[in-house]
């Protein structure tokens, strides 16, 4: 009989500054509307120069610790998804694994395809507990980012920073996940950052296309390897997107409904009434922390899955959730998922909500100040919630500090 795997705990971190974009807009000129209505972010948080990759994603599995939701030694795999590392040969999770005390016999790799990392952690960690092979030991998947385009350029909207920290395991207490996946990978140029830039460079429309694209192909693939025959907008509860901004789900849910509608053969129908008509329910309820903390990149599709459950537990347990996660370069892929009885209690505990309320906003040149940064200035008295932050870089050395200790 196969084996139920799925998440068995979420932990989330943000750093704990925020810059409402509608002022952003006005210092370079752009109408607020068009942030705030066309692309439906309202808010970015901003990684201050004490806060790194490590760090973000330290901070969200150190979560699932100080909780007793996971115990270090129970981790057998460590994966740690992220296009934002600190180092080209040496992985973030190397750094996580001191920071969290995991045991010696811990595998730890960092993974890399643009958003998707995140994803393809979670299916890696999936099959290796399936396997057999984790022997009653759990994988912790984190996902952790920072989103930097160029000051004063279009995307410079699109920023933000979190991680998100998965422990994956038998018979989960949170998410069990369906068997059946569908992946489209195709090599394409619409977002890259070569090895010696901070700022990521994109084809931003052409990214759009991209993405659209990948959602279909991977659609088609899911169907053909067991996904559901019926109409995914009501097989599902909730259909939560890659959400670079909150636009970008809108627009990826009105090619969904497209492609359902064309599947089943209901071409009289109005794609984008249709479309208006189930976003609300199936969409909009996972995007306000993307509203709020803009692009994540690997974190993204996992910090929509916290909100959601910390918000909406109790109504979705048991029923279906609808994922896609997109990866520009580009690899993506669909799956579904059910919050499993019981769960909403624990998804209740989350903790996304609390930590964007305790960020304190920034003015535009605090943002600069923060952007011009190199990494690794001093961390003042008031420099976020954490557990653990960057002490300084010596010899081209990190080294981090941590304030939480294993009880
Ligand atoms: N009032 C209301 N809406 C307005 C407006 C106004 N005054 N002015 C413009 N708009 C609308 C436009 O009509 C447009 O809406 P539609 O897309 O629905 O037509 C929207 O605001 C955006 O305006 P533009 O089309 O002029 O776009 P832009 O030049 O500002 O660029 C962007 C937008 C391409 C997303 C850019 O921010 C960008 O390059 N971002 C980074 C790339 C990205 O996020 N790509 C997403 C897909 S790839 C991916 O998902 C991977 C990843 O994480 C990077």
């Amino acid at each position: 009989m196969e084996r139920t795997v799925g998440i068995d705990a979420i932990g989330v971190h943000v750093p704990g500054y925020t810059l409402p974009l509608d002022d952003l807009a006005r210092a370079r000129g752009v109408p607020v509307e068009k942030v705030r209505i066309g692309l439906g972010a309202h808010e970015m948080a901003v990684a201050p120069p004490w806060e790194d990759a490590v760090t973000l994603g330290a901070n969200a599995a150190l979560r699932l610790l100080a909780d007793g939701s996971l115990a270090a030694e129970e981790v057998g795999l460590l994966l740690v998804a992220t296009e934002t590392a600190v180092d080209h040969a040496k992985p973030v999770g190397i750094f996580l694994h001191e920071l969290l005390g995991l045991p010696a016999s811990c595998r730890t790799v960092e993974l890399k395809h643009a958003c998707y990392g995140g994803t393809a952690g979670l299916v890696l960690a999936a099959s290796w507990l399936r396997s057999g092979e984790a022997g009653g030991r759990k994988a912790l998947v984190v996902a952790t980012d920072i989103a930097r385009y160029e000051v004063g350029s279009s995307a410079e909207f699109t920023q933000g920073a979190g991680a998100a920290a998965l422990a994956v395991a038998e018979a989960p207490r949170l998410l069990a996940l369906d068997p059946a996946s569908g992946v489209y990978a195709r090599n394409v140029y619409d977002f890259w950052r070569p090895l010696d830039r901070r700022e990521a460079l994109v084809d931003g429309k052409f990214s759009v296309d991209c993405y659209l694209d990948a959602l279909d192909g991977a659609l088609a693939d899911w169907r053909t390897r067991g996904g559901t025959a019926a109409d995914l907008t009501t097989a599902v509860a909730a259909l939560l997107y890659h959400t670079p901004f909150p636009k970008m789900a809108q627009k990826a849910h009105a090619r969904l409904v497209a492609h359902e509608l064309a599947r089943l053969g209901h071409s009289e129908v109005d794609v984008d009434a249709e479309a208006a008509r189930s976003f609300a329910a199936l969409v909009e309820p996972s995007l306000g922390v993307s509203r709020l903390v803009g692009n994540t990149y690997t974190a993204s599709l996992y910090l929509c899955l916290a909100w959601l459950l910390e918000r909406e537990g109790r109504r979705l347990e048991g029923r279906r959730l609808g994922l896609f996660s997109y990866g520009s370069g580009c690899c993506a892929e669909f799956f579904t998922a059910r919050p499993v009885p019981g769960s909403a209690a624990r998804a209740a505990r989350i903790g996304a909500q609390a930590l964007l309320q305790a960020r304190r906003l920034l003015t535009v040149p605090e943002y600069e100040e923060f952007a011009r940064a190199g990494a690794g200035a001093e961390r003042p008295a008031e420099g976020g919630a954490g557990f653990c932050h960057l002490a300084g870089i010596e010899d081209h050395k990190r080294r981090y500090a941590r304030s939480w200790e294993a009880a």
